[in-house]
């Protein structure tokens, strides 16, 4: 495959109109959720992007027949899946995880290969493993996989996760909807993608409460049957928007962008100057001066998301005032601000502290993608540098963002893919 990356001439206000697809990490835990019932699913709004194929190449070794149209996927699960996630697909895209909770309450059984680090910091199954043992599998490593089973079933328990796990809350929730009995999970995630899940699952017979809130109790059903749901748009593809908007100072409106999905990143952006409005079918943005600067801390929903701290810092960078961003979700997540760096932004990282001094333009120089949101904050940093900036390894930033350079062209941006061998 050839390796792309994008080409920024920075200087462009954007301003326009794009659409925002289906929520990537919202469809692939649901693709992987069908697994539940036997028989043809469909998930309706799926967006264009490889990490949907890799899905489906998982789900088709697991036994499922996939069928992909433009913006949905149906998925013919058999009566007997397989129960192995090899490690070439799971070392892809982490979300391969997500088969792990249905597989061992449909089948009884799961070998998923351990996804390792990556490029935002080590990422921990525990509170996926003892959960599923609270519930009665047993779960063990072993030359590099999960092997979890729980051959006559699961029963349900009290869970109490020691953080808001997003990837626990979903694997637990999709194991305990086949349990026997009353399962409790506190201290649960909240994001909307887990609503959207939960949402998914009760169109399938489950029984579940407390969506939304940090206590879900699930009634486990016998068995589950195969639905048809439309994914919820992906708010990190639309608060990317947002700031890209608010940087440019431009003036973009973004259909099908929920607001009450982004609560506060847009009460920081108005801090920041930015005018956001509600349209009749999502949410306008436009910025006339220069930013100012904005104090974050990123926090599990409804706090300000992990997956938009590149763009937070990337606005402050050139924003007036100095800032302070805190990460609290993912360690590693900081690894990108030495590129930004070389773009001339006055950063200083101490532990999970950045301090930014904004300055009036950075400069255009060569930088590399090394994760889909630090991929996109490099791009929106590109955007007001002066001259030209390559982002390179952009496939990344494909994974989480359908058609990006196409949809920046049509805003306005001078942006182009280009081929390097
Ligand atoms: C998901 C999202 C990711 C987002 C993150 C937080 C997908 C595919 N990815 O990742 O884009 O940034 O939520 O909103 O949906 N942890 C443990 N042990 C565990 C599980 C997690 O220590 O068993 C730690 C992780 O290392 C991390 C923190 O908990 O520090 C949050 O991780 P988690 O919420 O599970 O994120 P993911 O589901 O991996």
């Amino acid at each position: 495959m050839a390796v792309e990356r994008f080409r920024i001439v920075g200087g462009a206000r954007l301003c326009g109109e794009v659409k925002v697809a289906g929520a990537k990490n919202s469809v692939l835990k649901l693709m992987a959720a069908t697994l539940l019932a036997p028989g043809k699913s469909t998930i309706r709004n799926v967006p264009e992007i490889v990490d949907v194929e890799i899905m489906a190449e998982l789900l088709t070794r697991l036994g499922c027949s996939i069928e992909r149209g433009k913006d949905f996927v149906t998925i013919d699960v058999p009566v007997a899946p397989g129960h192995r996630a090899e490690y070439d697909l799971v070392r892809k895209m982490r979300a391969s995880i997500n088969v792990l909770g249905p597989l061992v309450a449909r089948v009884g059984q799961a070998e998923v290969a351990l996804p390792g680090g990556d490029a935002i910091g080590s990422r921990g199954l525990d509170f996926h493993i003892k959960g599923l043992e609270s519930l009665g599998a047993t779960a063990h490593n072993e030359h590099g996989y999960v092997i979890a089973s729980a051959p006559s079933g699961l029963t349900g328990a009290e869970i109490s996760l020691e953080f808001p796990s997003v990837g626990a809350t979903e694997n637990l929730l999709t194991a305990a909807v086949l349990a026997k009995g009353r399962t409790t999970i506190d201290n649960a995630a909240r994001e909307p993608d887990i609503v959207d899940l939960g949402n998914f699952l009760i169109s399938m017979g489950a029984q579940i409460e407390g969506l939304g809130t940090p206590k879900l109790t699930i009634h486990g059903v016998s068995q589950l049957h195969p639905t048809d749901h439309t994914t919820i748009p992906d708010r990190i593809v639309t608060g990317t928007w947002a700031f890209a908007a608010a940087m440019t100072r431009g003036d973009i409106t973004i259909h099908g962008g929920r607001a009450q999905d982004l609560e506060v990143p847009l009460e920081k952006l108005a801090s920041a100057g930015a005018i956001i409005t509600s349209t009749n079918d999502g949410i306008r943005v436009r910025m006339e001066g220069r930013p100012q600067s904005i104090d974050v801390a990123t926090l599990p929903y409804p706090g300000f998301p992990t997956d938009l701290q590149p763009m937070v810092i990337s606005l402050n960078a050139i924003a007036d005032g100095d800032a302070i961003v805190t990460e609290n979700v993912f360690e590693g997540r900081f690894m990108f601000v030495n590129e930004l760096v070389r773009l001339g932004a006055q950063i200083n990282v101490d532990g999970h502290h950045a301090a930014i001094r904004g300055i009036e333009q950075l400069s255009g120089a060569p930088v590399a993608a090394t994760d889909i949101r630090a991929g996109a904050g490099l791009v929106l940093a590109g955007l007001v540098s002066d001259g030209i900036t390559i982002v390179e390894d952009s496939s990344h930033i494909d994974r989480g963002y359908p058609h990006f350079a196409e949809q920046l062209q049509a805003l306005g941006a001078d942006v182009t893919r280009e081929s390097v061998d």
